[in-house]
């Protein structure tokens, strides 16, 4: 597929196909991911697949099961309706668009610095990487005609992982990725379109 294509694709997928994905294929996933740019040279990020399903309902014990559209109104940050509408669908299935993916996969980066107190932007460079490497691995999947989506761990989700597939201290979750093949009838959410004639500037704001 060529790269306009897949990124024009690339759209969160919450409801798959019951299909696996060959191991290959997810390997050549991988390895665009670690493609992407990174601040110190080292890519020494670490991706978990997990596709045993046993162990995926560990791995998201702590994910909620039971959001609503409800809870949608309780997101007072929420300012337009298409992202409302994006929100109610995708609240309701925080659990079932990764237990019911092929495979959740989980990057790892190491804490090399405190990302919750930097200093300065610089410290955040190492979380800036792995979501390249995040978003190298959406596109490659799309572009195999795979989807994803991802999740944010809140709370004891990230330890709750942790504990299942036993990855040591020193690295955390940015997210979580769950991938399969979209179901014929995935609902994918409406995008909101940026203004390029006002958001796009040469030489000056
Ligand atoms: C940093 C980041 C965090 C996100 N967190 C979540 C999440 O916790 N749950 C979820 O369903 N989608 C999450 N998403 C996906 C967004 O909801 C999605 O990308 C957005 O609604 C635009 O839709 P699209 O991906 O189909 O273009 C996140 C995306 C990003 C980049």
């Amino acid at each position: 597929m060529d790269f306009y294509e897949a990124v024009n694709k690339r759209s969160s997928i919450r409801d798959f196909a019951e299909e696996a994905i060959p191991e290959e294929t997810i390997k050549r996933i991988i390895e665009a991911a670690y493609k992407a740019p990174t601040n110190d040279h080292f890519r020494d990020w670490h991706f978990i697949v997990v596709t045993d399903k046993s162990l995926m309902a560990e791995v998201l014990s702590g994910v909620p099961k039971d959001l609503t559209v409800k809870d949608v109104d309780k997101m007072t940050f929420i300012s337009d309706p298409v992202q409302k509408e994006s929100y109610q669908v995708a609240v309701p299935k925080q659990y079932s668009m990764l237990i019911n993916a092929a495979a959740v996969i989980i990057p790892l980066m190491k804490k090399k610095v405190d990302i919750l107190h930097p200093a300065d932007l610089s410290h955040l460079n190492c979380f800036a990487s792995v979501w390249c490497s995040i978003e190298n691995l959406w596109l490659a999947a799309t572009a195999e005609g795979y989807g994803c989506n991802l999740r944010i761990p809140w709370g004891n989700e990230e330890e709750a992982a942790r504990k299942a597939t036993g990855f040591p201290e020193e690295y955390m979750i940015p997210c979580f990725i769950g991938i399969g093949r979209p179901a014929e009838n995935a609902k994918r959410t409406k995008q909101l379109v940026p203004d390029m004639g006002k958001q796009l500037h040469w030489q000056k704001f």
